[in-house]
């Protein structure tokens, strides 16, 4: 047994049976059809990674929450459309019952590829959502004969601090000594976290740094490109069996480096607010103390924690030995920068849905 302290370090060590040193190499297995089963299809990197899946020629199913007692066709046709070549089972994840239903009980499946994750981030979701859901995804497909369970997780679980965090943990946990082969994937940022100033930047307002705007760099990666990573995990073994930090291509880029970027795209002189990190602590410090006694404030302290970390934290491999995000061990894959999309953007082309609880 070998500790895998380069991807897990501080706090939650994840055991694995396997050597993580050194990296094979890339090996697709001959592409073979398999019937997966998807969850989290309607979010942002679930709705991209049906398509890639459609388009290798797997058989995807997936599992989508009933809207608010909207079982109907309307929802049906909606989902229809948007997830094509998919077939569709509707059912909460995160309820037990869901698991014993037709359609899933009794039912073969070679692979789960999960993209399902709480909307709010708080303690209580997180745990309910990225821990529990995933616990009982993970016993039906033990009972469902699956062989391989690919996770989207998250490149800020390796420095722990915050309660969605440490429930993403617990499942990778014990995904890893469930026996199943596994592929942990953990991207850096989606273009869509560094999208929310556009329109701000266009209205003629600066541009929102934390500190010099360079406390923080990440390696963005596309809807797309994460999603091909993703499905790509079924057929390449060099994917089986680990935990996976991505990136999508090019440099690590700082949020001072994305506003200029934007700026000199608008043709617009370069406007930054510095906004210091010490703000976020009072603002913490105060829903804290009010959280004792209200818990929507609780939920409010944990979403300016998440605020926090990103201002401050790298969203790149972290080195413990070195202690220091390191840029050139964060692997990148994929074609598409966030400086083209941004391109795009300004052009009016195509700029990315956040959705109304998208708070990563
Ligand atoms: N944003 C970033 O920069 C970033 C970077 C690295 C990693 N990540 C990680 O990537 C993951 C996915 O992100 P995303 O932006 O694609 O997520 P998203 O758009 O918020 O989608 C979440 C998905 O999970 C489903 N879900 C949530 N609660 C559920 C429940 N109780 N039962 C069943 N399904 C449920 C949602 O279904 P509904 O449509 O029914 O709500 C949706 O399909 C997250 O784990 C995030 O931490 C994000």
């Amino acid at each position: 047994m070998t500790i895998d302290k380069l991807l897990a370090p501080g706090g939650q060590p994840i055991t694995t049976s396997q050597s993580p040193e050194p990296l094979p190499e890339s090996v697709a297995a001959p592409m073979s059809t398999m019937r997966v089963l998807l969850l989290g299809a309607t979010g942002t990197i679930g709705m991209a990674t049906a398509r890639a899946l459609v388009r290798r020629g797997h058989e995807v199913v997936c599992l989508l929450r009933p809207r608010q007692g909207v079982r109907d066709l309307q929802a049906d046709a909606l989902w229809s459309e948007r997830l094509s070549g998919t077939k569709l089972l509707w059912g909460n994840a995160a309820e037990a019952e869901v698991w014993q239903q037709a359609g899933l009980a009794n039912t073969h499946f070679d692979a789960v590829v999960s993209c399902m994750a709480s909307r709010t981030g708080s303690p209580r979701d997180a745990w309910r959502v990225d821990h529990q859901a995933h616990v009982w995804a993970l016993q039906a497909a033990q009972a469902m004969g699956v062989r391989h369970f690919v996770q989207l997780s998250a490149i800020c679980v390796q420095k722990p601090l915050l309660a969605f965090q440490h429930a993403k943990l617990a499942f990778e946990k014990a995904l890893v000594e469930s026996g199943l082969t596994y592929s942990i994937v953990r991207p850096t940022a989606f273009f869509k976290s560094l999208s929310g100033q556009l329109d701000r930047v266009k209205k003629g307002k600066p541009f929102l740094i934390f500190g010099d705007g360079q406390l923080t760099a990440c390696k963005p990666i596309s809807d797309d490109d994460l999603a091909d990573f993703l499905a790509g995990c079924l057929d390449d073994t060099a994917r089986h069996n680990r935990i996976l930090p991505i990136g999508g291509p090019g440099p690590a880029i700082t949020p001072l480096a994305q506003g200029e970027h934007l700026f000199a795209l608008l043709a617009m002189p370069p406007r930054f607010k510095r906004v210091p990190v010490g703000l976020l602590d009072v603002i913490i410090g105060v829903l804290s103390t009010v959280g004792k006694l209200i818990p929507a404030a609780a939920d409010k302290a944990e979403l300016a924690r998440i605020g926090r970390y990103y201002a401050t934290e790298s969203m790149l491999v972290w080195d413990p030995a070195a202690n220091h995000y390191d840029a050139e061990a964060t692997p990148s894959h994929g074609s598409e920068t966030l400086l083209d999309a941004y391109a795009r953007w300004v052009k009016g082309e195509g700029a990315p849905d956040r959705g109304e609880h998208a708070v990563f």
